[in-house]
């Protein structure tokens, strides 16, 4: 057999993008690659891609720049570029870096083994079509080595929101469900190798509407049929949007013992004015109901969520009732964002609001959000919550986990506990994690 051809993935944006990697990497384990962890020792570079917002796509191209010594000293050298920055800006990439070798969109990447041939033998490689076959049964039998604890599972793909702001409906396509029978086969795999928690991902996940036993099945169904399988533990799933927050899923979140009590529903603003514009459909009140309800479903459930300001048109007075809202719900933990103008979106054709504005609200809004944070974990200490301990600590005889609130936790603890899920209590509250000790 021939020597392995090395493969360096570099990984932006989403945790579909993570998601995504893996399988690339398992499409091109097809054609004799292995994966590598350093850009220097490898024989293929890929870059998988996010255009959410301005900083993400330039970071790639300066990331391209960093890489031209190393293709210098290896002419041999692929480089391609995948996710959504190669979906939209596709032939462009080429022509703005000529060392790029091969680009792929986020709908063909299991078209890769025959793009890294075609790259092999020295010609360009450029996929950014939405093929109507399913790329997910294309993806090869690979070997199923034994893996960590926790994964993610990619179940919906594409939004059909078109939120004023965002790419992602054209960087990803119209929303496309996979079938439940697959989806509990693959969880069934996962668990057989080790996996005790799986993420269920998706651009829009709660509007999951994939084919199942008996008809159409919603998200819900889906996590109480995989919260059947044995030995799977736990069950998270994002991002959501509020309009499909259907009674079933907050049902599932009261009874459905494996549905951990973390849910990330983004609003984006608290202004209804805002709201309006952004084509987010809901108004600030209807959010807070939403969350009403789904709390008296679980009331410890730990709330995050996406907040953007400095959106074209956003005042003084939106701005606070953004802050109002995040007074009212509370959150355990939340993303903040600069609104950040992208070509082809409705937004971008309005006049934006000036920078250092949004900067200073920026500022305001995470503070905020810091507060909470750090509220809602100070109020950890002393309770009881139980770990899954993933891999070891900083410290030795240390291992590092997630609480079902998916706080980090550390703890002295044996290395057998590593993969399991083990009752701690916190002791203490720290800036990005908790310190526990065993019960
Ligand atoms: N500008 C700033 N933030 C954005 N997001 C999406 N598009 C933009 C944009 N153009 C944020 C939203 C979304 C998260 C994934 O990224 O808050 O929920
Ligand atoms: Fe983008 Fe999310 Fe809105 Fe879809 S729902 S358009 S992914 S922000």
């Amino acid at each position: 057999m021939s020597e392995p051809k090395k493969l360096f993935v570099k990984t932006y944006g989403c945790q579909m993008n993570v998601y995504d990697s893996e399988r690339m990497a398992e499409a091109l384990g097809s054609e004799g690659y292995e994966q590598v962890g350093t850009a220097e020792e490898a024989d293929m570079i890929l870059l998988n891609t996010c255009h959410i917002r301005e900083k993400a796509a330039e970071k790639v191209y300066s990331e391209l720049g960093r890489m031209r010594p190393l293709r210098e000293a290896n002419p041999d050298l692929k480089i391609g570029v995948a996710g959504c920055v190669a979906q939209a800006e596709g032939e462009e990439i080429m022509n703005r870096q000529p060392m790029v070798d091969l680009v792929v969109g986020p709908q063909t990447y299991h078209r890769l083994p025959e793009m890294a041939r075609k790259v092999e033998a020295g010609e360009k490689a450029l996929d950014t079509d939405f093929p109507e076959e399913d790329k997910f049964a294309h993806l090869p039998k690979a070997r199923k080595p034994k893996r960590g604890p926790t994964a993610f599972l990619t179940v919906q793909e594409g939004c059909d929101k078109f939120c004023a702001f965002c790419v992602v409906p054209y960087t990803r396509g119209a929303e496309v469900s996979r079938p439940a029978d697959r989806l509990l086969r693959e969880a069934n795999e996962l668990v057989e190798r080790g996996v005790r928690e799986i993420t269920l991902l998706g651009q829009n996940v709660n509007a999951y509407h994939g084919q199942g036993d008996g008809g159409e099945w919603g998200l819900a169904k889906l996590i109480r049929e995989m919260a059947k399988v044995d030995g799977l533990e736990r069950i998270r799933f994002t991002t959501s949007h509020p309009n499909d927050m259907e009674d079933d899923l907050i049902a599932a979140h009261g009874d459905c013992e494996k549905l951990m009590p973390y849910l990330h529903l983004p609003v984006q603003s608290g202004s209804d004015k805002i709201l309006k514009a952004m084509n987010r459909k809901h108004t600030a009140e209807e959010y807070i109901r939403l969350i009403e309800r789904i709390r008296a479903a679980r009331p410890d459930l730990l709330l995050s969520g996406d907040f953007i300001v400095g959106f074209p048109g956003e005042t003084e007075a939106d701005f606070q009732a953004t802050m109002d809202l995040v007074e009212t719900v509370g959150y355990g933990q939340a993303y903040s964002f600069k609104y950040s103008s992208r070509p082809g979106t409705p937004a971008a054709e309005k006049p934006p609001v000036d920078d250092a504005t949004s900067s200073e609200r920026l500022q305001r809004l995470q503070a905020l959000l810091s507060k909470q944070q750090y509220a809602v974990q100070d109020s950890m200490v002393g309770r009881e919550v139980q770990v899954l301990f993933e891999k070891d600590g900083r410290l030795p005889g240390q291992l590092i986990g997630k609480s079902e609130y998916l706080h980090a936790v550390h703890a002295l603890a044996p290395q057998n506990l590593k993969g399991e899920i083990a009752k701690v209590r916190i002791v203490e509250s720290a800036k990005n994690s908790l310190k526990g000790e065993l019960i």
